[in-house]
């Protein structure tokens, strides 16, 4: 171990320099302009786990981007960890909002600014130098690794449901471990033990085959906008509780041992409100903010579109109206069930002057790790080694969809050693990746192989 750490220490600089070099590739997954970038990540990728002493490494195709897979399996007996993690990026725009270029990374104050440096290169870059660090100081690794890295997360994981499915075999593990989330505070580790699933909608209202002249027939037809808008209003009462038949229905309430935890966390609502510039916060009437924010589920608008939005005035009464919307889901809700009930709802609030339709777009399950899984734990041990802090037992309110089906398909827990902080701008203009954390996630990783190594 003490070879391992003075190891880190004398490759800090060059540790930060390979960063460096990993976050210049615009590795955008939605971009189709951008196709060789995600080719040249997934072979830089693959040739870094080479050079640290990974086996089997190999690119594998998907039918979109492709996954990049090595293991280290030397170690009969020891538990094994499939660590997964996404090297695409969000699109940058809007560009003009940046403060240095996207993919041109600079540090400034602890920080290296770039797209990608915290959601999600930085931190699966921290699982393969505490891998290099370990397996240059020791000469092998105290659990069996198997690393999966794909370049569609952004996009919805669109293939590796299926790559997961077909590959089965060759991933079986007994933890999987993601570290693609945020820390609750800055110096203070934290591990997530839930996160939010997804249901994503378009609703389509038509009343005319053509728009009219709201003088002409104003009165005697309905307006498709008008009857979006209706509809949309009785999705949710004054309470904001969502008055969709039957949406809370698998909702698992939090249980006591995670509220006494939830409750310790210092948050303030005036200091939250304060950092987005809102007057004050709004959520469901009955429960804290923090379960609100992680453990309650969600219905917004994400847009709303149709009608007449050019300088000046036009009297029309529009042929169309659309919306799209969002629900933000938690276990045990189902997505596809929630999206019928939704689906549902709107159908018996339209007019019958309206033609509907409700396209379901994407979704995933919501998850929970079980806080006492041996596995959660030997990740709490690590992160206060490392950080020298208690660690904070977080959920979190954003998605990671593919997390739901690697617990089902592979049936192993999934736990969340996040290093991102709430600062850190993801998907939006200056995101950011503490290096501070890039270095003690370093740390925590060589401790946790350690600690996973020791479980039977
Ligand atoms: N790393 C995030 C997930 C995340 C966000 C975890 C915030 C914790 C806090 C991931 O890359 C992401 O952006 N997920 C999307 C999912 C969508 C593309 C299906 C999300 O949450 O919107
Ligand atoms: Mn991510
Ligand atoms: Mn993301």
């Amino acid at each position: 171990m003490k070879k391992t750490l003075e190891f880190l220490e004398k490759h800090h600089d060059r540790y930060e320099q390979e960063l460096i070099d990993i976050l210049k590739v615009p590795s955008i997954s939605s971009n189709p302009d951008n196709s060789e970038d995600m080719r040249d990540m997934a072979e830089m990728l693959k040739q870094e786990m080479r050079s640290i002493g990974m086996d089997n490494t190999q690119i594998i195709e998907t039918g979109g981007h492709p996954v990049v897979y090595s293991e280290w399996l030397n170690a009969p007996g020891k538990p094994t960890l499939l660590i997964y993690g996404h090297y695409d990026v969000q699109p940058v725009d809007p560009i003009e909002l940046w403060n240095s270029p996207p993919f041109e990374p600079v540090i400034k104050n602890g920080k290296i600014f770039a797209r990608g440096s915290a959601d999600d290169k930085g931190q699966i870059y921290i699982h393969l130098k505490a891998i290099e660090a370990v397996l240059a100081t020791t000469g092998e690794l105290p659990v069996n690794v198997k690393l999966v890295f794909e370049g569609e997360e952004e996009v919805g994981s669109i293939h590796l449901e299926g790559f997961i499915k077909e590959y089965q075999e060759m991933l079986a593990a007994d933890y999987v471990v993601i570290s693609d989330t945020p820390m609750f505070r800055e110096g203070y580790p934290g591990i997530t033990y839930g996160l939010r699933g997804l249901a994503y909608l378009q609703v389509n209202l038509r009343g005319t085959s053509t728009d009219l002249h709201s003088g002409s027939f104003g009165g005697l037809v309905k307006n498709p906008i008008n009857a979006l808008v209706e509809i949309l209003a009785q999705m949710k009462d004054n309470d904001g509780r969502i008055l969709i038949p039957g949406f809370y229905e698998d909702v698992l309430p939090i249980t006591e041992n995670e509220h006494d935890k939830l409750s310790k966390l210092p948050f303030s609502a005036e200091d939250f409100a304060r950092s987005i510039n809102a007057p004050e916060l709004f959520g469901e009437a009955g429960y804290d903010d923090l379960e609100r924010l992680w453990a309650r589920p969600t219905f917004d608008i994400n847009g709303i579109w149709g009608g007449f939005q050019g300088e000046g005035a036009k009297t029309v009464i529009p042929a169309e109206a659309h919306a799209k919307v969002s629900m933000r889901l938690v276990a045990d809700q189902d997505p596809d069930d929630i999206a019928k009930k939704f689906t549902a709802y709107i159908e018996s609030l339209a007019p019958n002057s309206m033609e509907v339709d409700v396209d379901a777009m994407h979704g995933g399950f919501g998850y929970v790790t079980d806080l006492d899984n041996p596995g959660l734990q030997a990740g709490v041990r690590a992160l206060s080694r490392a950080f020298g802090k208690e660690v904070d037992f977080l959920r979190e309110g954003g998605s990671i969809p593919i997390v739901k089906v690697f617990a089902d398909i592979i049936k192993a827990p999934v736990l969340l050693l996040g290093y991102g902080l709430p600062d850190q701008n993801a998907h939006a203009p200056d995101e950011n990746f503490s290096l501070y954390n890039f270095h003690k996630g370093i740390e925590s990783i060589v401790y946790f192989l350690e600690e996973i190594g020791g479980l039977k």
